[in-house]
């Protein structure tokens, strides 16, 4: 959603940098862009509705806007159209104050109305010009005691970053539930919604908590509470190359997250098996306390919710302990039957999305032990939980999740195997196995990804269907729901994923010639009982894709066959979600999609 750069340096421009910083944030939805920048007291400011070209060409790449500090943002519209007016920055009625905001401010509208009846002009409809015109309200001189006393004043959730006319040399910034992270350079420092838009420039950065208030100059950074006292934080290196938030030469950054994902599976193995032992040093979980779980609660939103459904089976079969898969923002408000000997995995790739965040604490505060699987370090998910397991994706920029999706799944089997043997409901065998099966992961995926041409070649025939269905049995269903995700989010084809035998209560009345049938048959002791259900929508005109392990065959049986390696069936779904992501990718790239940046579509999803 929303992204923020904030830059100050000495001798170069803010505005480039700014612009470039903002495109490395595009990944995340937007809809509109501005930046303010800072000179001998005076801001200047350009916004403009679409993408960040529009901006560029009216401010000559950032030439025109003259100052070494400044804010820049992208914005995915909430609260009014997009549009220059709603886009950010926000100036206060003097000008005084220039806001860039990424949130939701909940009581906008009580504000609004104080602030007009003391006289306080708005010009847009967003929730953040509230923000500026409280800057000018409370200002008395000293730009802190300002900061302290609006996040005081408003509720929600916010990051911000605050120019003041006052202040030339140095800017402000405070988070609460939304992304931002501090990078600290030579000379110059940055505010951003995440390390990708400040990479170029430096690996040093560090994690703001919540309501902790930024001070920035070209030399200095300085991060208080609110009571103004200064707080020592960590400075950590960030290891990614800079190439991995770059496209590299692929024509997608989807299909390269695609291509990377043996490389991310392995790398969230290895350092976890040690000596033939899953060791994950980040669990505190103890024999005793897996033993006296009542339930095990898997929370998440879109794809990580289908990881979520995949770790249902994968952790009632091994552990035999009963689990409920909820969607995030479902869990939330169902008054969720959730107690101290519980355990709630959440799942989240960007760590911030606001639906499993608030579930998370719904959770917590039911006195239930919160464990996550999260890709971005230092995240809100990450911090709030009381264990976390890191998926080592690296960054990923696709708004449709793949390498995530995969490392997360693998952290699943991890996870599950990890608890079924201190519990000892598999055998030292069985354990021993599993592991050798888990390490084979990488290659097998790397295997799977070799069948790209006959994927392209089977999009190129149906990229133009109108509606697609996906179905499958148990893990096989599992994964159809997140094929059926892929497609539909990157290519805006209708789709629906369907548990096989449910498909005649209702749905197949949908079939009629010609219309494509997805159906997953790779779980061993389900494949005949699929076959029945792919026989009656063959009888019904469906063209069947069926995908299989590749000691199966299916000539006969569907149109097209695509096989995958074989393995033990719990990991199979980290092999059939390979060919369903390329259709996807494939079907988007011959109907002319943006395939990184999806329509509507953002990659952090900060609000509910
Ligand atoms: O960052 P998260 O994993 O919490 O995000 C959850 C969903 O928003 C995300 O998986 C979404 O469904 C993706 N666009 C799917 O490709």
């Amino acid at each position: 959603m929303c992204g923020i750069v904030g830059y100050i340096g000495k001798k170069k421009q803010a505005a480039p940098i700014l612009l470039e910083g903002l495109e490395k944030l595009e990944y995340r939805g937007y809809d509109s862009a501005g930046i303010a920048v800072i000179n001998n007291g005076e801001i200047n400011f350009a916004k403009a509705k679409g993408r960040l070209r529009v901006l560029s060409e009216k401010t000559n790449g950032g030439k025109d806007l003259i100052g070494c500090a400044g804010i820049g943002h992208t914005r995915w519209a909430t609260h009014g159209e997009p549009s220059d007016i709603n886009s950010h920055p926000h100036l206060s009625q003097s000008g005084r104050f220039a806001v860039v905001h990424n949130g939701i401010i909940e009581n906008y509208m009580e504000l609004k109305e104080k602030l007009i009846r003391k006289g306080f002009e708005f010009i847009s409809e967003t929730d953040t010009e509230v923000i500026a015109h409280l800057f000018e309200y409370y200002y008395k001189g000293d730009i802190m005691d300002t900061m302290i006393k609006v996040i005081d004043r408003v509720e929600g959730s916010y990051a911000l970053g605050v120019l003041c006319s006052d202040y030339p040399d140095s800017f402000i910034a405070v988070r609460k539930a939304s992304p931002m992270i501090i990078g600290i350079g030579n000379d110059e420092n940055f505010v951003a919604s995440d390390v990708t838009a400040i990479l170029k420039h430096t690996r040093q950065v560090c994690y703001v908590e919540d309501n902790e208030i930024v001070v920035l100059t070209a030399d200095d950074v300085k991060i208080y509470n609110t009571d103004k006292e200064e707080l020592e934080k960590e400075i950590k290196t960030i290891d990614w190359d800079v190439s991995a938030a770059e496209k590299g030469g692929y024509e997608h950054f989807m299909i390269k997250e695609i291509e990377e994902q043996p490389k991310a599976i392995r790398a969230t193995i290895s350092p976890r098996i040690k000596d033939g032992k899953i060791v994950l040093d980040d669990v505190s979980l103890t024999k005793d306390d897996i033993k006296n779980l009542r339930k095990i609660f898997i929370v998440a939103c879109g794809s990580a919710y289908h990881v979520g459904v995949v770790g249902k089976y994968v952790i009632e079969k091994m552990c035999r302990i009963p689990v409920e898969c909820v969607i995030a923002s479902e869990f939330r408000y169902s008054d969720p039957i959730v107690s101290k000997n519980d355990l709630v995995i959440v799942i989240s790739q960007s760590g911030e999305t606001a639906d499993s965040l608030e579930a998370l604490k719904v959770a917590k505060n039911r006195g239930a032990r919160v464990l996550s699987i999260v890709n971005v370090v230092g995240s809100a998910i990450a911090n709030a939980s009381d264990d976390v397991i890191y998926t080592w994706a690296g960054p990923e920029i696709a708004v449709a999740t793949t390498k995530a999706y995969s490392t997360q799944l693998t952290v699943m089997y991890l996870l599950s195997i990890y608890m079924a043997e201190k519990i000892s409901t598999i055998t030292s065998g069985q354990y021993k196995k599993y592991l050798e099966d888990l390490e084979k992961l990488p290659d097998l995926v790397a295997k799977t990804l070799e069948n790209k041409e006959q994927i392209a070649y089977l999009a190129s025939k149906f990229y133009n269907c109108h509606s697609i269905f996906f179905i499958g049995r148990n893990l096989d269903y599992a994964v159809s729901l997140e094929g059926s995700l892929k497609l539909k989010e990157i290519s805006y084809i209708h789709s629906e994923a369907y548990a096989a035998g449910e498909l005649k209560h209702g749905t197949i009345s949908l079939i009629e010639d010609g219309t494509l049938v997805v159906a997953l048959a790779t779980v061993d002791d389900l494949f005949e009982k699929t076959v029945s259900n792919i026989k009656e929508v063959t009888t019904r005109g469906a063209v069947v894709m069926g995908l299989t392990t590749e000691d199966r065959s299916m000539t006969g049986i569907a149109d097209y066959t695509i096989q995958i390696p074989n393995t033990n069936d719990i990991f199979l779904p980290s092999l059939t979600v390979i060919p369903l992501q390329l259709f996807g990718y494939y079907v988007a790239a011959n109907k002319g999609c943006d395939i990184d940046k999806p329509r509507n579509l953002a990659k952090s999803v900060t609000v509910e």
